[in-house]
């Protein structure tokens, strides 16, 4: 590395710390290119990306049919709002309703906006087609979730850095118990005036925990006993992440409400989008939810090239494929080494435990090192390092990936 490649990584960190609110702690690593499963830094080093951007670059970097999508389309049109039609929206609806199976989608651009949009749905559908009284529905959601960062979103947060002294907070939600049959029944029992229960089918952000299998057909069966929708936040385990289109797919599920962002795109722009019947989509009308952005011309084009690629690529089978031979690679080597205690996950959504306090710093260190041996990954919570790498991922691509992470952890104490 030369001189002033190091001053070029240094800038770049500089600027970002002294120009950008610091609501983020980056590893130190600037990059500036990527392909495939690989990004390259400032000086040229090559990486394997295994966290695509928290499960965005499903696709991998760059995709070439993603881009050139983007890249006809931009010199098109970009936005027209949703004052007057456009030629991409319409396909874009019929072609993302009949791929996740589902009548109407209101098309948004973050994964917040579209919890948010979905949350909004299932009040307003209590209001108007359950009879629930004005102001009186309560959506039930889980201890431990992470559905994003807006003032609602992060009031039925239980996580104390989002949350703190961002009040007054929004009211009517019933936290419960993540991954328990019998909190959901006792809630939807002891509550009057519920309107859904909003669950992620694994929870991606608070270290990757799977539930039991059952939990979610059991949540789906009871929301249906008791007349609740069931709302499922795929932003993050969604779009063959988990080594089916959907997570809740493992349990034959389908939500009443679908929340779908980040692998929506490919990662290559801001799409979001809540799928639902007929029926519950109704309750919304002009002038009643939007965004200048949702529904624009690029992200159609955009979404519609990501979701080809997914099937053409058959992302889902490969996730799934590799998700089984990573975990046991990993279960392998951890019965070796006193420093990880479980590989968890599904598919290509795993994370490894480190054996030390969720405060002590040495996940952190550890992702330093992965780092510096060529992988890049981040802490999630404390002492637990979450793995997601690009779905387009190879075999032997995956098996260089497991020598770089086993000899990492093995050199750590050594
Ligand atoms: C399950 C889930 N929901 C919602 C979000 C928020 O998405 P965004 O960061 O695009 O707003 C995330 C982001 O990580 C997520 O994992």
């Amino acid at each position: 590395m030369s001189v002033n490649d190091r001053t070029l990584s240094q800038q770049a960190i500089d600027l970002e710390d002294k120009y950008g609110a610091h609501n983020y702690h980056p590893l130190p690593v600037v990059l500036n290119r990527g392909e495939g499963v690989y990004v390259w830094d400032v000086d040229g080093q090559q990486y394997y990306d295994f966290l695509s951007a928290y499960s965005a670059v499903n696709q991998g970097h760059c995709h070439p049919k993603i881009i050139g999508a983007l890249q006809a389309q931009a010199a098109e049109l970009t936005l027209t709002s949703r004052a007057f039609y456009n030629d991409q929206l319409g396909q874009y609806e019929q072609y993302l309703t009949q791929y996740f199976g589902f009548d109407k989608v209101l098309p948004m651009n973050t994964g917040a906006e579209a919890v948010e949009t979905a949350l909004k749905l299932c009040r307003k559908y209590a209001y108007e087609q359950k009879g629930i009284p004005e102001d009186q529905a309560k959506i039930i959601v889980c201890n431990n979730n992470f559905h994003g960062r807006t003032t609602t979103i992060i009031s039925f947060s239980n996580d104390e850095e989002a949350r703190k002294n961002f009040g007054p907070y929004t009211g009517g939600f019933i936290k419960i118990e993540y991954d328990s049959l019998t909190a959901l029944e006792t809630a939807l029992k002891n509550h009057e005036h519920i309107a859904g229960f909003l669950v992620e089918p694994i929870q991606g952000e608070a270290g990757v925990h799977v539930p039991s299998e059952g939990y979610l057909s059991g949540a789906k069966a009871l929301c249906e006993q008791y007349g609740v929708l069931f709302i499922a936040d795929e932003v993050q385990t969604g779009v063959a992440r988990t080594g089916e289109l959907l997570a809740v797919h493992h349990e034959q599920v389908q939500p009443d409400i679908l929340i779908l962002g980040k692998a929506l795109s490919g990662g290559v722009y801001p799409v979001s989008a809540v799928l639902a019947a007929d029926t519950i989509m109704k309750v919304i009308r002009p002038g009643q939810h939007g965004s200048t952005f949702g529904g624009n011309p690029l992200a159609c084009a955009v979404a519609m090239a990501a979701l080809d690629v997914v099937k053409e690529e058959k992302l889902a089978e490969n996730a799934a494929a590799l998700g089984e031979l990573f975990r046991s690679e990993l279960s392998t080597f951890i019965d070796t080494c006193d420093l990880v205690r479980e590989v968890r996950g599904k598919g290509l959504l795993n994370a490894i435990v480190i054996n030390d306090t969720p405060t002590s710093n040495t996940a952190w260190e550890i992702c330093l090192r992965l780092r510096d041996n060529g992988l890049l990954a981040k802490p999630t919570h404390g002492n637990i390092i979450r793995f997601a790498p690009p779905l387009v991922m190879n075999k032997t691509q995956l098996l260089d990936c497991v020598s770089i992470i086993t000899k990492t952890l093995s050199d750590y104490r050594a």
